[in-house]
């Protein structure tokens, strides 16, 4: 069985990557990525001279370069993570968000269909539902909750989805799409909530929360998201979407203050800073199909995967203090000086 997995030097593909190779060894896995600011080779290290590995540096909106690429692996299924994946950047510039996550997403699965494919599976997110009020908690989003997005990163995302369930309907391309909530854990980049605040708070710099940081996310921990993925490619219905989520709503502020009590930091660290424009509030996801249709159910709870998570930062300062100290600099500067 050969994969294709695209992004796959980012958070999520990465992990994926690890857990594929370790629960399927004799799977051939070939990573896609076009190493953009997120991502990063050295996290793939440890499997890059795998003989049944196999790492090329490719833009998926590279037409020529993925045929090219599919026509001499003939991969069986291919699995896309590849995206922009950051609401502020995409609100700072919603050009490459659209360019990457939709017409990339549309040549994958055009090399689908020119060269066969057993699946085609469609990374998402839960963004693509909007947000749901703080005061309706008995409120979750289920596959049927409609499209309703706020970011151009959400709205890019749910123009791929319907693109790709689009392509099963009128191509008969066998697809699959999952929509997931915020995942946490290793290999994070420190651009996003959990990274940045264990990162800053190891600096001692101020932990900027966005507005007040009354804002809820369901959080997951990374390797959770990578199982559900692997049930999905091997046993879900084509044509279908699944969401995965695991009942773990917490709210950002709580989550600030956890990481400082874990890491011994002041509260006093913690900055209310100008709020996120279009700031959705609270994500939750109903993950009831997933578990009667295939059985998953999250195994890792937050409380030990934030702890995993930190030992995994505290361990591993040299790959994100190389990040912090490159041109990712730059976008802090303008992103939180004057906020
Ligand atoms: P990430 O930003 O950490 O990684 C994205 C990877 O894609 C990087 O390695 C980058 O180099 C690569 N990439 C970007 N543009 C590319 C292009 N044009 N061609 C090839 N490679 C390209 O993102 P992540 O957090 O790992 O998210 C992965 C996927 O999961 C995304 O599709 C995202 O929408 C989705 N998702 C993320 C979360 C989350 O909490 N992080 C939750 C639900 C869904
Ligand atoms: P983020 O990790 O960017 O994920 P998403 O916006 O896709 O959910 O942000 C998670 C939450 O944390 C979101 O409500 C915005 C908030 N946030 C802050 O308060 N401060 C920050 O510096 C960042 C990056 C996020």
């Amino acid at each position: 069985m050969t994969v294709i997995v695209t992004g796959g030097a980012g958070f999520i593909g990465s992990n994926f990557i690890f857990y594929m190779l370790k629960k399927h060894p004799d799977y051939r896995i070939v990573c896609v990525d076009k190493l953009t600011y997120a991502g990063n080779l050295s996290t793939l290290e440890p499997v890059m001279k795998l003989p049944n590995f196999r790492f090329v540096k490719l833009d998926i909106c590279d037409r020529e370069g993925i045929y090219k690429l599919f026509e001499e692996e003939k991969p069986d299924i291919t699995v896309n993570f590849a995206a922009e994946s950051h609401v502020d950047r995409s609100i700072e510039n919603p050009d490459i968000f659209l360019k990457t996550n939709i017409l990339g997403t549309a040549v994958l699965m055009d090399a689908c269909r020119k060269y066969g494919i057993k699946r085609y599976h469609q990374v998402s997110t839960d963004e693509v539902y909007g947000d749901l009020p703080l005061d309706r908690p008995d409120l979750f989003f289920t596959e049927d909750t409609p499209i309703h997005t706020s970011s151009p990163y959400s709205s890019s995302k749910a123009g791929a989805d319907l693109l790709v369930l689009s392509y099963y309907r009128t191509f008969d391309l066998p697809v699959t799409v999952s929509r997931c909530s915020n995942n946490y854990g290793p290999y994070h980049f420190p651009e996003k909530l959990i990274p940045l605040m264990i990162a800053n708070a190891l600096h001692d710099k101020p932990l900027p929360v966005y507005g007040k940081g009354l804002n809820v996310r369901d959080w997951l921990y990374v390797e959770d998201h990578c199982k559900a993925l692997d049930l999905i490619i091997h046993k879900g219905r084509v044509g279908e979407v699944y969401n995965i989520g695991g009942h773990n709503e917490m709210r950002n502020i709580d989550i600030v203050k956890l990481i400082c009590r874990e890491l011994g930091k002041p509260e006093s660290l913690i900055t209310y800073v100008t709020d996120r424009k279009g700031h959705d509030m609270r994500y939750a996801i109903d993950p009831t199909k997933i578990k009667n249709e295939l059985g998953w159910t999250p195994e890792t709870k937050f409380e030990d995967g934030i702890k995993k998570t930190i030992r995994w930062y505290l361990d591993n300062r040299e790959w994100w203090e190389t990040i912090i100290n490159g041109e990712y600099r730059d976008y802090y500067e303008r992103m939180y000086a004057n906020r």
